[in-house]
């Protein structure tokens, strides 16, 4: 086992599904995959292995917060041998034209965090998705007709609650679409480890017009996010 995840060597398949939600990863593992095993319950960060079509696939929740997705993301690249990791989770639109429930992949993730200022001594590096993993899903998005799919930056910020919301307008005047928590350690540690990684996002709730989905809202469009992120590590 490594340091945070309790799961013999081996236990983790190549592609991994990240929720910030352990829950969600067993509701992903339940729901979609065959023949699951549960690898990891340490902390409660519950980590899930099946087979989807035939292919072994992992669901690992990250926790909230890129210093949580950090340790995870990390140990699954190091001690696991993981060669790709796709986040699904939630954001907030940060600009009227994406609506509720749309989903959004994520090109580049920019940050308000510290982290990368750290790993690159005050320099500004550009956390990108993966391409190969990213035209996969938007193949996989625009063969559909239930989700508005969008493709474009994203700010990984380190407060939900901030106090000084107004300060994301720059963010939002260079397009960046929505805000989550993740993405962009997530990108920047897989390009660290020769990895690849993508993030997709459900709006979840609108930071412009004040709207939210309910749970049986976000229950209803989790479901297409999954399936894209499957199509994508699988393609
Ligand atoms: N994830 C979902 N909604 C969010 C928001 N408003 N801010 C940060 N992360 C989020």
């Amino acid at each position: 086992m490594s340091t945070h995840i309790g799961a013999a060597p081996g236990a983790v398949a190549p592609h991994v599904l990240m929720p910030g939600d352990p829950l969600r990863a067993r509701w992903v593992a339940e729901t979609f995959l065959e023949d699951v095993t549960c690898y990891n319950e340490v902390r409660g960060m519950l980590g899930y292995t099946g087979t989807w079509r035939g292919e072994r696939i992992s669901v690992q929740g990250s926790g909230m917060g890129q210093p949580s997705l950090a340790i995870y993301a990390t140990e699954l690249f190091t001690d696991y041998d993981v060669r790709s990791i796709v986040r699904i989770g939630s954001c907030g639109a940060l600009v009227e034209k994406v609506g509720l429930r749309d989903v959004i992949l994520a090109t580049g993730a920019c940050t308000d965090s510290g982290m990368n200022r750290l790993r690159f001594h005050g320099l500004d590096y550009a956390p990108v998705a993966d391409f190969g993993l990213l035209r996969a899903a938007y193949d996989a998005a625009q063969a559909r007709d239930d989700v508005t799919t969008w493709t474009g930056l994203i700010l990984s910020g380190d407060q939900f609650y901030s106090p000084r919301p107004e300060l994301v307008e720059p963010m939002t005047d260079h397009g960046v679409l929505a805000v989550e928590m993740e993405a962009s350690a997530l990108y920047t540690l897989a390009a660290r480890h020769e990895r690849r990684a993508l993030a997709i996002c459900t709006v979840s709730d609108h930071l412009v017009t004040g709207e939210e989905t309910t749970a049986l809202e976000r229950q209803e469009t989790f479901p297409a996010m999954v399936e894209i992120a499957l199509a994508a590590v699988t393609a």
